[in-house]
């Protein structure tokens, strides 16, 4: 901190108070590209699938088509290999011509015609991570001034190339230069990654204050066994992490990898579910173009995408580990509404778990569940009824709850849009 105390930089940090720019109130739900699509630039071979103005065109089409965008997934991301080899003669970031002939203002446009934001990618570094220009502290100000200029919505801002000095300075004051385009822009921060992710190395107080979402751990990969890797961390970590969520900030575990080839539908189902219990963004990297039907009717599950969606913004925490391998993940949410999700680690057959709601700490009284991926309901349930449960392995059961001495109080009009079969609770 001496090395930096006195200077202009370190006068700009300690001026940021809290990042108000009204934005992600609820965690963001879009699309990305790079999970699925990495840094394919081999638009000769591979036209379909390069990293190319045509990919997020048809991946927009197939947000405002196939009915993701009324479900809210509203996001069109880029993310690393879309840049130039070089800067522009003003030294600004500019799109690959040959990927990007019509540049990245035409695509915005293109976005925003049909009611989609669009997100763009930049590195706190000397390169991005795969080695075209970063953005080091004196080019900050110029790459926010160019993609707001641009008609960008969301910057995800990755850390490659950089060192933890560099990186104090440059997150918190790309924050203000956003903020000084007067565009509302979406800021993810990769910062806590790069500093591994838990306090006191980072400050998720200070996180919360200049960023809208971070990425606090490794990238996901297309396997059942880097989803688990992601759950235990950051469940493992709740305490540190569960209290820095909140509507315009979140901890972001990485895109939904559903639709892809590493998980099964029991998987899915379970990424779905933890991902809305820890108010998870809902962010897809997979083909929209070739989805399975199983797959959509996950990503596209109104009640597993209200409760992450909740208003409350409060992330959810794990309550569980039994020797059995189940393990219980429980969110609050409006009204009075709760989420639980049973989660098998089992790699057997399905499980029956026998529990109670006032083992999982409820309040006396009797609750009416909803089961969000079959659709069944229980009403009456009394907390200290003892119930069985089967839970399939790698898969979920998951219950949207609501006490029903609430019935009278409570709107209607919040059931009907969560949960038609909710009505007659
Ligand atoms: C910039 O920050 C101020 C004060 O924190 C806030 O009122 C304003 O809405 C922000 N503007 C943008 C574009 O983020
Ligand atoms: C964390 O950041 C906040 C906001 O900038 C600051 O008030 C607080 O003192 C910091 N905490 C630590 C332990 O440095
Ligand atoms: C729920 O169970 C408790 C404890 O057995 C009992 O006192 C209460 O009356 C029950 N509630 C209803 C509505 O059945």
């Amino acid at each position: 901190m001496r090395l930096i105390a006195g200077t202009h930089l370190f006068a700009l940090i300690s001026l940021t108070a809290a990042l108000d720019n009204g934005l992600l109130r609820t965690p963001p739900m879009g699309w990305m590209a790079w999970e699925r699509f990495r840094c394919d630039i081999d638009c000769h071979d591979d036209p379909q699938n390069c990293i190319s103005e045509d990919l997020f065109r048809d991946m927009a089409d197939r947000l405002v088509e196939d009915g993701w965008k009324e479900l809210g997934y509203e996001y069109v991301m880029i993310d690393d290999c879309w840049m130039s080899k070089l800067r522009d003669e003003q030294g600004r970031l500019q799109p690959e011509p040959s990927r990007f002939p019509g540049g990245i203002a035409k695509l915005a446009r293109y976005i925003h015609d049909r009611g989609l934001k669009l997100g763009i990618y930049a590195d706190m570094g000397t390169h991005t991570c795969m080695g075209l220009p970063g953005t080091t502290l004196d080019k900050i100000e110029i790459d926010a001034q160019t993609f707001a200029s641009w008609g960008v919505d969301y910057l995800k801002f990755d850390g490659c190339y950089s060192n933890p000095l560099e990186q104090m300075l440059g997150y918190p004051l790309m924050s203000l230069a956003l903020n000084a385009t007067g565009r509302p822009i979406a800021y993810s921060c990769s910062w806590p990654v790069y500093v591994g992710g838990l306090p006191p190395v980072v400050n998720y107080t200070l996180m919360g204050n200049i960023c809208n979402l971070w990425r606090n751990y490794f990238d996901i990969q297309d396997s059942w066994d880097s989803l688990q890797g992601i759950v235990d961390w950051f469940f493992n970590n709740q305490d540190d992490l569960q209290p820095a969520a909140g509507p315009g900030q979140w901890n972001d575990p990485d895109m939904l990898i559903i639709g892809n080839f590493g998980l099964s539908l029991e998987q899915s189902r379970s990424q779905m579910a933890l991902w809305a219990i820890m108010a998870s963004p809902l962010i897809m990297s997979n083909d929209l173009r070739n989805l399975d039907n199983g797959a959509r009717a996950i990503l596209q599950n109104k009640v597993a995408i209200a409760i992450n969606q909740d208003p409350l913004g409060i992330q959810g925490r794990r309550l569980l580990q039994e020797k059995s391998r189940i393990e219980v993940y429980w969110r609050p949410l409006a009204n009075s509404a709760s989420a639980l999700v049973f989660l098998s680690r089992r790699s057997d057959m399905p499980y029956l778990y026998h529990t109670s709601l006032a083992k999982l700490n409820y309040n006396p009284g009797n609750y009416g569940v909803y089961d969000v991926f079959t659709g069944s309901t229980v009403t009456g349930l009394n907390t200290t009824t003892l119930f069985t449960i089967s839970i399939n392995p790698s898969g979920v059961v998951m219950w949207y709850i609501l006490p029903e001495h609430s019935k009278k109080t409570h709107t209607h009009h919040h059931l009907h849009k969560t949960a038609s079969h909710f009505t007659f609770l």
